[in-house]
Protein backbone atom coordinates (compact mmCIF):
# COMPACT_ATOMS: atom_id res chain seq x y z
CA UNK A 1 0.00 0.00 0.00
CA UNK A 2 1.49 3.45 -1.30
CA UNK A 3 0.62 6.00 1.60
CA UNK A 4 1.59 10.15 1.74
CA UNK A 5 5.35 10.29 2.88
CA UNK A 6 4.65 13.57 4.00
CA UNK A 7 2.29 13.20 6.42
CA UNK A 8 2.95 12.63 9.69
CA UNK A 9 0.56 10.41 10.53
CA UNK A 10 2.06 7.97 7.74
CA UNK A 11 5.50 8.26 9.70
CA UNK A 12 3.79 6.91 12.62
CA UNK A 13 2.45 4.11 11.00
CA UNK A 14 5.49 3.40 9.30
CA UNK A 15 7.21 3.60 12.36
CA UNK A 16 5.52 0.99 14.50
CA UNK A 17 5.52 -1.15 11.41
CA UNK A 18 9.42 -1.00 11.84
CA UNK A 19 9.10 -1.27 15.66
CA UNK A 20 6.86 -5.14 15.20
CA UNK A 21 9.69 -6.12 12.48
CA UNK A 22 7.88 -5.46 9.39
CA UNK A 23 9.60 -3.97 6.61
CA UNK A 24 8.70 -0.68 5.12
CA UNK A 25 9.52 0.55 1.41
CA UNK A 26 11.37 3.97 2.14
CA UNK A 27 12.10 6.95 -0.50
CA UNK A 28 15.60 8.37 -0.23
CA UNK A 29 17.16 11.28 -2.31
CA UNK A 30 18.95 8.27 -4.15
CA UNK A 31 16.55 5.21 -4.44
CA UNK A 32 13.94 3.82 -2.39
CA UNK A 33 15.03 1.54 -0.24
CA UNK A 34 13.40 -1.66 1.30
CA UNK A 35 13.75 -0.81 5.27
CA UNK A 36 13.87 -2.99 8.16
CA UNK A 37 15.07 -2.23 11.79
CA UNK A 38 18.94 -2.95 11.25
CA UNK A 39 18.97 -4.72 14.92
CA UNK A 40 16.33 -7.17 14.50
CA UNK A 41 17.90 -10.15 12.75
CA UNK A 42 14.84 -11.84 12.01
CA UNK A 43 13.42 -8.10 10.40
CA UNK A 44 17.00 -8.15 8.17
CA UNK A 45 15.92 -11.48 7.09
CA UNK A 46 12.51 -10.72 5.72
CA UNK A 47 14.73 -8.05 3.61
CA UNK A 48 16.61 -10.76 1.93
CA UNK A 49 14.29 -13.21 1.61
CA UNK A 50 11.96 -10.37 -0.05
CA UNK A 51 15.01 -9.47 -2.18
CA UNK A 52 15.85 -12.88 -3.49
CA UNK A 53 19.48 -11.31 -2.22
CA UNK A 54 22.15 -13.84 -0.85
CA UNK A 55 22.68 -13.08 3.34
CA UNK A 56 25.93 -12.45 3.24
CA UNK A 57 25.93 -9.07 1.14
CA UNK A 58 25.72 -6.86 3.55
CA UNK A 59 22.78 -4.70 3.52
CA UNK A 60 23.58 0.03 4.09
CA UNK A 61 22.75 0.92 7.82
CA UNK A 62 20.60 4.15 7.62
CA UNK A 63 20.77 6.91 10.24
CA UNK A 64 19.68 10.36 11.57
CA UNK A 65 22.61 11.77 11.69
CA UNK A 66 26.74 11.39 12.15
CA UNK A 67 26.43 11.06 16.03
CA UNK A 68 24.37 7.92 15.22
CA UNK A 69 27.02 6.34 13.16
CA UNK A 70 29.18 5.59 16.59
CA UNK A 71 26.30 3.79 17.56
CA UNK A 72 27.03 0.98 14.82
CA UNK A 73 30.59 2.05 14.21
CA UNK A 74 33.08 1.09 16.03
CA UNK A 75 36.21 3.61 15.14
CA UNK A 76 35.59 6.30 12.51
CA UNK A 77 39.01 7.63 10.98
CA UNK A 78 39.85 11.05 10.90
CA UNK A 79 38.85 11.23 7.02
CA UNK A 80 35.75 9.16 7.26
CA UNK A 81 34.83 12.10 9.86
CA UNK A 82 35.22 15.06 7.37
CA UNK A 83 33.65 13.03 4.56
CA UNK A 84 30.72 12.75 6.74
CA UNK A 85 30.92 16.55 7.73
CA UNK A 86 30.94 17.65 4.23
CA UNK A 87 28.34 15.20 2.33
CA UNK A 88 25.86 13.82 5.11
CA UNK A 89 23.14 13.70 4.73
CA UNK A 90 23.04 12.61 1.29
CA UNK A 91 24.15 10.34 -1.40
CA UNK A 92 27.14 9.09 0.49
CA UNK A 93 28.05 5.54 2.36
CA UNK A 94 31.06 5.13 4.39
CA UNK A 95 32.24 1.41 5.12
CA UNK A 96 33.65 1.74 8.85
CA UNK A 97 34.70 -1.18 10.98
CA UNK A 98 31.59 -2.47 12.93
CA UNK A 99 31.21 -2.93 16.82
CA UNK A 100 30.80 -6.72 17.15
CA UNK A 101 27.45 -6.47 19.08
CA UNK A 102 25.23 -5.37 16.67
CA UNK A 103 23.42 -5.42 13.04
CA UNK A 104 25.79 -8.41 12.17
CA UNK A 105 22.74 -9.84 10.08
CA UNK A 106 21.85 -6.34 7.96
CA UNK A 107 26.25 -6.17 7.46
CA UNK A 108 25.98 -9.85 6.29
CA UNK A 109 28.50 -10.76 8.92
CA UNK A 110 31.30 -8.59 7.96
CA UNK A 111 33.38 -7.12 10.26
CA UNK A 112 32.11 -3.83 8.89
CA UNK A 113 29.07 -1.95 7.93
CA UNK A 114 28.16 0.86 5.66
CA UNK A 115 26.53 3.56 7.20
CA UNK A 116 24.60 6.55 5.05
CA UNK A 117 22.54 9.55 6.52
CA UNK A 118 19.77 10.08 3.79
CA UNK A 119 18.69 13.66 2.82
CA UNK A 120 15.10 13.25 1.76
CA UNK A 121 12.84 14.33 4.06
CA UNK A 122 10.78 11.45 4.96
CA UNK A 123 13.63 9.73 5.62
CA UNK A 124 14.60 11.59 8.18
CA UNK A 125 11.11 11.78 9.34
CA UNK A 126 11.47 8.56 9.61
CA UNK A 127 14.92 7.67 11.05
CA UNK A 128 13.96 10.21 13.50
CA UNK A 129 10.54 8.56 14.54
CA UNK A 130 12.21 5.50 15.03
CA UNK A 131 15.25 6.90 17.08
CA UNK A 132 12.01 7.58 19.36
CA UNK A 133 11.09 4.35 19.44
CA UNK A 134 14.91 3.32 20.18
CA UNK A 135 15.58 2.16 16.58
CA UNK A 136 19.13 3.99 15.82
CA UNK A 137 19.49 2.59 12.24
CA UNK A 138 17.90 1.22 9.07
CA UNK A 139 18.66 -1.44 7.32
CA UNK A 140 17.77 -0.48 3.48
CA UNK A 141 19.07 -1.97 0.29
CA UNK A 142 17.57 -0.63 -2.63
CA UNK A 143 13.78 -2.04 -3.37
CA UNK A 144 14.02 -3.81 -6.49
CA UNK A 145 14.46 -8.25 -6.69
CA UNK A 146 18.08 -9.06 -6.87
CA UNK A 147 20.40 -8.03 -9.91
CA UNK A 148 17.46 -5.61 -11.14
CA UNK A 149 16.60 -1.95 -11.79
CA UNK A 150 16.58 0.32 -8.52
CA UNK A 151 13.53 2.27 -8.10
CA UNK A 152 12.63 5.61 -8.33
CA UNK A 153 9.24 5.94 -7.71
CA UNK A 154 7.01 4.33 -5.06
CA UNK A 155 5.26 2.59 -8.24
CA UNK A 156 8.23 0.65 -9.03
CA UNK A 157 8.75 -0.67 -5.54
CA UNK A 158 4.88 -1.74 -5.20
CA UNK A 159 5.45 -3.37 -8.78
CA UNK A 160 8.73 -4.81 -7.25
CA UNK A 161 7.09 -6.47 -3.79
CA UNK A 162 3.17 -5.86 -4.48
CA UNK A 163 0.34 -3.94 -2.64
CA UNK A 164 1.17 -5.64 1.03
CA UNK A 165 4.13 -3.86 1.09
CA UNK A 166 3.60 -0.24 3.18
CA UNK A 167 5.67 2.02 0.62
CA UNK A 168 5.39 5.96 1.88
CA UNK A 169 5.26 8.01 -0.95
CA UNK A 170 8.40 10.60 -1.19
CA UNK A 171 7.89 11.44 -5.05
CA UNK A 172 10.58 11.12 -7.76
CA UNK A 173 14.06 10.30 -6.48
CA UNK A 174 16.03 13.52 -7.05
CA UNK A 175 19.48 11.89 -7.85
CA UNK A 176 17.97 8.76 -9.14
CA UNK A 177 21.25 6.30 -8.88
CA UNK A 178 22.80 5.03 -5.76
CA UNK A 179 24.63 6.71 -3.00
CA UNK A 180 28.53 6.81 -3.64
CA UNK A 181 30.18 3.90 -1.77
CA UNK A 182 33.76 4.82 0.15
CA UNK A 183 35.58 1.99 2.21
CA UNK A 184 36.73 3.83 5.09
CA UNK A 185 37.61 0.84 7.03
CA UNK A 186 41.15 0.15 5.37
CA UNK A 187 43.30 3.18 6.58
CA UNK A 188 42.82 5.39 3.11
CA UNK A 189 39.68 6.22 1.25
CA UNK A 190 38.90 3.83 -1.31
CA UNK A 191 36.02 4.03 -4.09
CA UNK A 192 33.79 1.17 -4.10
CA UNK A 193 30.24 2.30 -5.87
CA UNK A 194 30.51 5.30 -7.84
CA UNK A 195 27.53 8.22 -7.50
CA UNK A 196 26.87 11.69 -8.07
CA UNK A 197 30.00 12.56 -6.23
CA UNK A 198 32.83 12.95 -7.99
CA UNK A 199 36.67 11.71 -7.25
CA UNK A 200 37.45 15.37 -7.05
CA UNK A 201 34.83 16.42 -4.40
CA UNK A 202 35.90 13.38 -1.87
CA UNK A 203 39.14 14.22 -2.15
CA UNK A 204 39.06 17.65 -1.42
CA UNK A 205 36.12 17.58 1.56
CA UNK A 206 38.78 14.50 3.16
CA UNK A 207 42.47 16.20 1.97
CA UNK A 208 43.14 12.54 1.21
CA UNK A 209 43.68 10.41 -2.21
CA UNK A 210 40.72 8.62 -3.04
CA UNK A 211 41.84 4.53 -4.40
CA UNK A 212 39.99 2.98 -6.47
CA UNK A 213 38.94 -0.45 -5.94
CA UNK A 214 40.93 -2.37 -8.18
CA UNK A 215 43.97 -0.21 -6.96
CA UNK A 216 43.28 -1.07 -3.56
CA UNK A 217 43.04 -5.16 -4.83
CA UNK A 218 45.87 -4.60 -6.60
CA UNK A 219 47.97 -3.41 -3.62
CA UNK A 220 46.24 -6.13 -1.57
CA UNK A 221 46.97 -8.90 -4.15
CA UNK A 222 50.60 -8.12 -4.13
CA UNK A 223 50.49 -7.80 -0.07
CA UNK A 224 48.55 -11.51 -0.09
CA UNK A 225 51.43 -12.95 -2.52
CA UNK A 226 53.89 -11.62 -0.11
CA UNK A 227 52.38 -12.64 3.05
CA UNK A 228 49.73 -15.99 1.35
CA UNK A 229 47.64 -15.08 3.73
CA UNK A 230 43.82 -15.43 3.31
CA UNK A 231 41.95 -11.50 2.36
CA UNK A 232 40.69 -10.44 6.19
CA UNK A 233 37.13 -10.15 4.90
CA UNK A 234 36.87 -7.88 1.88
CA UNK A 235 34.43 -5.71 1.08
CA UNK A 236 31.72 -6.84 -1.12
CA UNK A 237 29.37 -4.86 -2.75
CA UNK A 238 26.84 -6.28 -4.58
CA UNK A 239 26.13 -3.29 -6.51
CA UNK A 240 29.89 -3.94 -7.96
CA UNK A 241 29.03 -7.29 -9.54
CA UNK A 242 29.52 -7.21 -12.76
CA UNK A 243 26.30 -7.56 -14.32
CA UNK A 244 23.77 -5.84 -12.01
CA UNK A 245 21.03 -3.29 -12.68
CA UNK A 246 19.40 -5.29 -15.34
CA UNK A 247 16.25 -4.53 -17.26
CA UNK A 248 14.98 -7.64 -18.64
CA UNK A 249 15.82 -6.96 -22.57
CA UNK A 250 19.40 -6.93 -23.93
CA UNK A 251 21.16 -3.54 -23.07
CA UNK A 252 23.68 -2.62 -25.54
CA UNK A 253 26.23 -0.11 -25.37
CA UNK A 254 27.28 1.86 -28.51
CA UNK A 255 29.28 5.50 -29.21
CA UNK A 256 26.40 7.90 -31.03
CA UNK A 257 28.13 6.80 -34.41
CA UNK A 258 28.38 2.82 -34.16
CA UNK A 259 24.77 3.50 -33.23
CA UNK A 260 23.33 5.38 -35.88
CA UNK A 261 25.01 3.06 -38.34
CA UNK A 262 23.53 -0.29 -36.64
CA UNK A 263 20.14 1.75 -36.95
CA UNK A 264 20.94 2.45 -40.86
CA UNK A 265 21.07 -1.12 -41.39
CA UNK A 266 17.66 -2.25 -39.90
CA UNK A 267 15.13 -3.27 -42.23
CA UNK A 268 12.34 -1.11 -42.45
CA UNK A 269 9.59 -2.77 -40.47
CA UNK A 270 12.58 -3.50 -37.83
CA UNK A 271 11.01 -3.41 -34.57
CA UNK A 272 11.57 -4.41 -30.77
CA UNK A 273 13.96 -2.53 -30.16
CA UNK A 274 14.37 0.59 -27.81
CA UNK A 275 16.91 3.48 -28.01
CA UNK A 276 18.36 5.73 -25.28
CA UNK A 277 20.72 8.40 -26.25
CA UNK A 278 22.10 11.96 -26.30
CA UNK A 279 22.28 12.87 -29.75
CA UNK A 280 19.59 12.31 -31.98
CA UNK A 281 19.20 8.75 -33.77
CA UNK A 282 17.41 8.39 -36.98
CA UNK A 283 15.71 4.79 -38.65
CA UNK A 284 13.57 4.34 -41.50
CA UNK A 285 11.81 1.89 -39.18
CA UNK A 286 8.15 3.86 -37.16
CA UNK A 287 8.74 0.84 -34.84
CA UNK A 288 11.48 1.69 -32.82
CA UNK A 289 11.48 3.06 -29.69
CA UNK A 290 13.60 6.10 -29.19
CA UNK A 291 14.26 8.27 -25.90
CA UNK A 292 16.59 10.88 -25.41
CA UNK A 293 19.62 10.84 -22.58
CA UNK A 294 19.91 14.56 -20.84
CA UNK A 295 23.01 16.15 -21.42
CA UNK A 296 23.25 17.45 -18.00
CA UNK A 297 25.16 14.25 -16.05
CA UNK A 298 23.05 14.91 -13.24
CA UNK A 299 19.42 14.75 -14.77
CA UNK A 300 20.53 12.00 -16.55
CA UNK A 301 21.40 10.06 -13.57
CA UNK A 302 17.95 11.12 -12.14
CA UNK A 303 15.96 9.81 -15.32
CA UNK A 304 18.04 6.80 -15.87
CA UNK A 305 16.29 4.43 -13.82
CA UNK A 306 12.75 5.18 -14.45
CA UNK A 307 13.85 5.21 -18.50
CA UNK A 308 15.45 1.76 -18.20
CA UNK A 309 12.04 0.54 -16.55
CA UNK A 310 9.84 2.52 -19.24
CA UNK A 311 12.24 0.98 -22.00
CA UNK A 312 11.59 -2.56 -20.54
CA UNK A 313 8.64 -3.31 -22.13
CA UNK A 314 7.51 -7.09 -22.91
CA UNK A 315 7.81 -6.23 -26.50
CA UNK A 316 11.59 -4.75 -26.46
CA UNK A 317 14.46 -7.29 -26.96
CA UNK A 318 17.24 -4.40 -27.44
CA UNK A 319 17.74 -1.58 -25.75
CA UNK A 320 20.64 0.55 -27.40
CA UNK A 321 22.43 2.76 -25.67
CA UNK A 322 24.67 5.29 -26.33
CA UNK A 323 27.82 5.17 -24.41
CA UNK A 324 28.21 8.40 -21.71
CA UNK A 325 31.11 10.53 -21.98
CA UNK A 326 34.30 9.68 -20.22
CA UNK A 327 33.90 12.93 -17.94
CA UNK A 328 34.29 12.16 -14.37
CA UNK A 329 30.78 13.80 -13.82
CA UNK A 330 29.68 10.64 -15.82
CA UNK A 331 30.81 8.05 -13.65
CA UNK A 332 27.98 7.08 -11.55
CA UNK A 333 26.02 6.43 -14.47
CA UNK A 334 28.61 5.00 -16.91
CA UNK A 335 28.82 2.62 -14.11
CA UNK A 336 25.24 2.07 -13.81
CA UNK A 337 25.03 1.21 -17.54
CA UNK A 338 27.63 -0.46 -17.89
CA UNK A 339 26.48 -2.96 -15.54
CA UNK A 340 23.14 -3.06 -16.93
CA UNK A 341 24.92 -3.69 -20.14
CA UNK A 342 26.98 -7.02 -18.92
O1 LIG B 1 21.69 4.92 -2.40
C1 LIG B 1 21.81 3.86 -1.81
O2 LIG B 1 22.88 3.48 -1.33
C2 LIG B 1 20.55 2.99 -1.67
C3 LIG B 1 19.55 3.73 -0.78
C4 LIG B 1 18.34 2.90 -0.46
O3 LIG B 1 20.19 4.16 0.38
N1 LIG B 1 20.88 1.70 -1.14
C5 LIG B 1 21.53 0.77 -1.84
O4 LIG B 1 21.62 -0.45 -1.20
O5 LIG B 1 21.95 0.95 -2.95
P1 LIG B 1 22.08 -1.79 -1.92
O6 LIG B 1 21.95 -2.85 -0.87
O7 LIG B 1 21.30 -1.99 -3.15
O8 LIG B 1 23.57 -1.57 -2.18
C6 LIG B 1 24.40 -1.47 -1.07
C7 LIG B 1 25.81 -1.75 -1.46
C8 LIG B 1 25.97 -3.17 -1.86
O9 LIG B 1 26.73 -3.21 -3.03
C9 LIG B 1 26.69 -3.76 -0.67
O10 LIG B 1 27.43 -4.89 -0.99
C10 LIG B 1 27.51 -2.58 -0.19
O11 LIG B 1 26.65 -1.51 -0.34
N2 LIG B 1 27.86 -2.69 1.22
C11 LIG B 1 27.06 -2.55 2.28
N3 LIG B 1 27.72 -2.80 3.42
C12 LIG B 1 28.98 -3.10 3.07
C13 LIG B 1 30.15 -3.49 3.79
N4 LIG B 1 30.15 -3.62 5.10
N5 LIG B 1 31.26 -3.72 3.09
C14 LIG B 1 31.27 -3.60 1.74
N6 LIG B 1 30.20 -3.27 1.00
C15 LIG B 1 29.08 -3.01 1.66
MG1 LIG C 1 20.83 -2.39 -5.09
Amino acid sequence: MIIDGSNSASITQAAQVIAAGGLVGLPTETVYGLAADAANEAAVAKIFAAKGRPSEHPLIVHVADAASASRFASEIPDFAQKLMGAFWPGPLTLILPRRPDIAAAAAGGQSSVGLRCPSHPVALALLKACATRGIHGLAAPSANQFGRVSPTTAAHVQGEFGDDLLILNGGACSVGIESTIVDCSRGVPVLLRPGVLTATQIEYACGQNLLLNNEQSRQEKRRLEADSLPPEDAPRASGMLESHYAPKAKLRLMDAKALQTALDILDTDAKNIAVYSRQQMHSTSTNILFRRMPEDAGLAAQQLFATLRELDQPDIKLIWVETPPEDAVWDGVRDRVTRAAA
